[in-house]
């Protein structure tokens, strides 16, 4: 077999990293889920749980796959633990759920971005969302998407996923700052800054229950946990850089993008309805896009272009982010089965594709995948990921972790006794509450 190809640089798998971490998570969900969370109380939860519990998770993901120099299903093998394979395999499966429904999204984004150039949506955002987001073009659009991510996955590591990242994760940031200070300039962005600002610590207490494991859960997914797609990224470094200290800059700069794309979008939201609106909060996963699309409907010609520019940086989050779930199938084929990299890739995204016109047709099916996939597949794969690497691989692990570690050295002691305590009940409480409230689940919806 030819050798397994490496990442040709360190800021080459940091950048691919970031990008994967940032997605929809940073710009479509977490400012929403701010704004109807308590604002700036959500973001306190959010931080804690990043640096807290995110960090420790994301640096046992890099462990297995550095360590094992595999996919995130034979890692397990070669790390001598093969009955834990099947940890490696929920990922798997956890990653290509999310990723069918993921890319639904993508299609609607490119679909605004043409609707924000021509104004199509301005006259009644509403309508244009419902009529939209589901049926024949949205399962069209959402092939489309699948097409771009398998095109960029087909290239393989360094010339397709690491050249790619590269172009995409600075243009994210600069273009969101270019957003942050236009949103500076409307009506409203005082107040917007105020609830973004101002932690509401009575919401967040009476809501505790709620709101903690939701913004746990919002971590893990922003980190691209539990997925393998941090095990596989992670199996592709060739040398002995320092782990904690690339995590510690992911982790960093994806909650950037994520409090970045707040200063984009709360002021957008308080200029269109001078506050957070009911019926955005409660309008399930199409609100953002109806409420940021009234906000960009109501700046006229401005409204436009800044609407190009916000869908546009969100298109460049999402295939950044999705390219990374369809990396973790097609590595562990090409790996195991010698497969040729292009047909796997193609051939994945087209299965996924099938699956996705599920949710591509029915908005309800897209809210039960996505809540299916927090409130249950996510916490518990991170929980046994979690384990795994606390108590199975244990001195393993830390002596990996320490592999050019240099200075940083005496975090390993500390970060496993975390990873073995600490983010293992902070994990373990968040699948339980979120089990409690699965009966608040949407039903299963009818075919
Ligand atoms: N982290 C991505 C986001 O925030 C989503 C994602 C999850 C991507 C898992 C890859 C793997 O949108």
């Amino acid at each position: 077999m030819s050798q397994r190809e490496t990442w040709a640089t360190r800021a080459g798998f940091i950048l691919a990293a970031v990008g994967s971490a940032v997605g929809l998570g940073n710009i479509w969900q977490f400012p929403f889920k701010t704004a109807t969370n308590g604002g700036a109380a959500f973001v306190f939860v959010y931080l804690l749980a990043a640096v807290l519990i995110g960090l420790p998770a994301i640096l046992g993901e890099f462990v297995i796959g550095r360590r094992s120099k595999l996919n995130a299903i034979e890692a397990f093998g070669r790390l001598k633990r093969p009955e834990w394979t099947i940890v490696g395999a929920l990922g798997l499966f956890t990653g290509m759920w999310i990723l069918s429904y993921y890319s639904v999204v993508g299609g609607w984004v490119v679909r605004y971005i043409f609707g924000s150039a021509t104004g199509a949506y301005f006259g009644s955002p509403g309508e244009y969302f419902a009529a939209v987001s589901m049926g024949p073009d949205a399962i069209a659009l959402h092939g489309l998407f699948m097409l771009f991510t398998a095109s960029i996955v087909a290239f393989g590591i360094e010339d397709g996923i690491e050249k790619a990242t590269k172009l995409m994760v600075p243009s994210i940031v600069v273009i969101l700052l270019a957003l942050a200070i236009y949103a500076a300039t409307l009506p409203g962005a005082a107040d917007a800054y105020a609830y973004y600002l101002n932690p509401d610590f009575e919401y967040l207490f009476a809501n505790l229950g709620d709101v903690v494991p939701f913004a746990v859960s919002q971590a893990f997914f922003s980190l691209s946990l539990g997925m393998g797609a941090m095990i596989t990224y992670a199996s592709y470094i060739d040398g002995d850089e320092s782990l904690p200290a690339d995590g510690a800059t992911i982790v960093v700069l994806n909650t950037l993008v994520g409090l970045l794309a707040g200063f984009v979008v709360l002021p957008l939201l308080f200029a269109q309805q001078g506050g957070v609106s009911e019926t955005a909060a409660g309008g399930g996963p199409g609100a953002l896009f109806v409420a940021v699309a009234g906000a960009f409907a109501d700046l006229g010609m401005a409204g436009r272009a800044a609407g190009v520019l916000f869908f546009g940086v969100v298109l460049i989050a999402a295939l950044s982010s999705a390219i990374s779930l369809l990396e973790v199938v097609t590595s562990y084929v090409v790996d195991k089965y010698g497969f040729d990299r292009k047909t796997t890739a193609f051939g994945f995204a087209g299965a996924l594709f099938v699956v996705g016109t599920l949710p591509a047709g029915d908005t309800a099916w897209l809210g039960w995948f996505d809540t299916v996939a927090y409130k249950f597949l996510l916490p518990v794969s991170v929980l046994l990921g979690v384990f795994f690497v606390g108590w199975v691989l244990g001195p393993v692990a830390l002596d990996e972790l320490r592999n050019g570690t240099g200075g940083l050295a005496s975090v390993g002691p500390a970060w496993l006794w975390m990873v073995r305590t600490f983010v293992l009940v902070a994990v373990l409480a968040t699948l339980l509450l979120g089990v409690n409230t699965l009966y608040e689940m949407p039903p299963i919806p009818s075919v």
